[in-house]
């Protein structure tokens, strides 16, 4: 099987990397990627927006399996583009991908499955939105105002504050930019992101991982696109999953179905485990960045046949997933002053170590790495526990030189010292 993964980010180069691992995958391409996925697959460098230009290199290359990574292409219509070319795809429709681009459709989607999430309320005019402020932050009750753009944002077009001023300017700015606005009450508990091979009806769930947004150790400062994951979750029960995929993921897939919105690919779906159960935070339409890095790091199965099987209508008869024992950890190392503008441009020593992904790197005409990004490194660490994987995991940062950039210390810590409870 020759297979084409598009992206550039630590997601891409741990997809190849899983990719890789499985006897069937003869060939794998990457577009555009990044120096990181040129040592493991062939690179291209095509718009990846342009569902002609992502058609035309697949047809080129001969690939029998296209695996889309970000939401982007996605939510534009590559994989519609490249199944009307007779090319299997991972990755759903323009329709289905509606789930993350469109949080108003998400929520229609989830009401009529019956799908426990936050309340929650659009805001197009700025007129209204004092009032809509009133009816959700603290003094309704809620924990905080939770203010997200209505669209794609990378994580960052989200706001989580018990600031009403802070809540309010954030809202007021997407709406100057002509963005509506999502006000949602807050769901308080542990978060969990739950990624579903998905093809229509069918659900094929990998280990649970927990993300953390916040910038800073003790979940402090701003959102970002996820500064570290681990999986899987000693503190969340198996039955726990199991009610997961079928009380909240199959319902909504079986409500895309019914919609004639069937969706093929990864259902990422995010939860925080209130007092009252799981509750949805948000679906999206892809692999989770930087989950997805801990999660293959555990795969046995292997992933091209599972992602070809999703892509062509076999996923109800793939065998159980196998997975390894024990844990993995990631931790990003961003630039300095992200998750605002980043600092780029300097040398990286360090970044062809084991366990290094690549997101926000570029190759300088004299050959050194250099950043280029945000997120420009995600580490991953494995081991027979949480312990282990994350002694793993820093150790190698350690062995990582970029000036002004910053990792958090804590990712997975808690969890690790048995602190995290429902
Ligand atoms: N881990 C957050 C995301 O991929 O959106």
């Amino acid at each position: 099987m020759r297979v084409l993964v598009i992206g550039s980010g630590a997601r891409e180069h741990a997809l190849l990397l899983a990719l890789r691992r499985d006897p069937e995958v003869e060939a794998l391409a990457v577009a555009p990627g990044n120096p990181g996925t040129a040592a493991v697959a062939d690179q291209y460098d095509v718009d990846v927006t342009s569902a002609d230009a992502v058609t035309e290199l697949a047809r080129r290359i001969g690939a029998d399996l296209v695996v889309i990574g970000p939401e982007v292409p996605l939510v534009l219509g590559v994989g519609d583009a490249l199944r009307a070319a007779g090319i299997a795809c991972f990755g759903p429709s323009r329709d289905a991908a509606r789930i993350e681009g469109s949080k108003a459709f998400a929520k229609d989607v989830m009401n009529a499955a019956g799908v426990r999430t936050a309340s929650s309320e659009i805001v197009d005019n700025p007129g209204h939105l004092d009032a809509a402020l009133d009816r959700f932050g603290p003094p309704a009750g809620e924990a905080a105002w939770v203010v997200k753009d209505d669209g794609l944002a990378a994580g960052k077009g989200v706001v989580v504050t018990a600031d009403r001023d802070a809540a309010r300017a954030h809202a007021a700015g997407l709406l100057d930019s002509g963005h509506p606005v999502l006000l949602e009450s807050f769901l308080d508990g542990p978060e969990v992101s739950l990624f579903c091979v998905v093809d229509g009806d069918t659900v094929v769930p990998l280990l649970p991982a927990q993300d953390f947004k916040r910038v800073g150790d003790g979940d402090t400062g701003p959102n970002t696109g996820g500064m570290g994951a681990y999986a899987p979750l000693p503190w969340l029960p198996a039955d726990v999953t199991t009610g997961i995929v079928d009380e909240i993921v199959k319902p909504v897939a079986a409500e895309m179905v019914r919609r004639g919105s069937s969706f093929s690919g990864l259902l990422y779906a995010g939860l925080a485990i209130t007092s009252r159960g799981p509750a949805v935070v948000e679906f999206n339409c892809r692999f989770g960045d930087p989950e997805t890095q801990s999660v293959l790091a555990l795969l046995d199965s292997p992933l091209g046949q599972l992602l070809r099987a999703a892509a062509t209508g076999r996923l109800a008869e793939f065998p159980a997933l196998q997975w390894r024992d024990g844990a993995a950890v990631t931790v990003v190392l961003a630039a300095e002053n992200y998750p605002g503008r980043p600092r780029v441009g300097d040398v990286i020593v360090g970044a062809d170590a084991e366990g290094v992904l690549h997101a926000g790197t570029a190759r300088r005409d004299d050959g050194a790495i250099v950043s280029s990004g945000g997120r420009v490194l995600s580490v991953v660490g494995t081991g027979a526990d949480l312990d282990a994987a994350r002694t793993e995991a820093y150790a190698t940062l350690s062995s990582i030189r970029l000036p002004g950039s910053h990792f958090r210390r804590d990712i997975g810590q808690a969890a690790a010292e048995g602190k995290i409870t429902l």
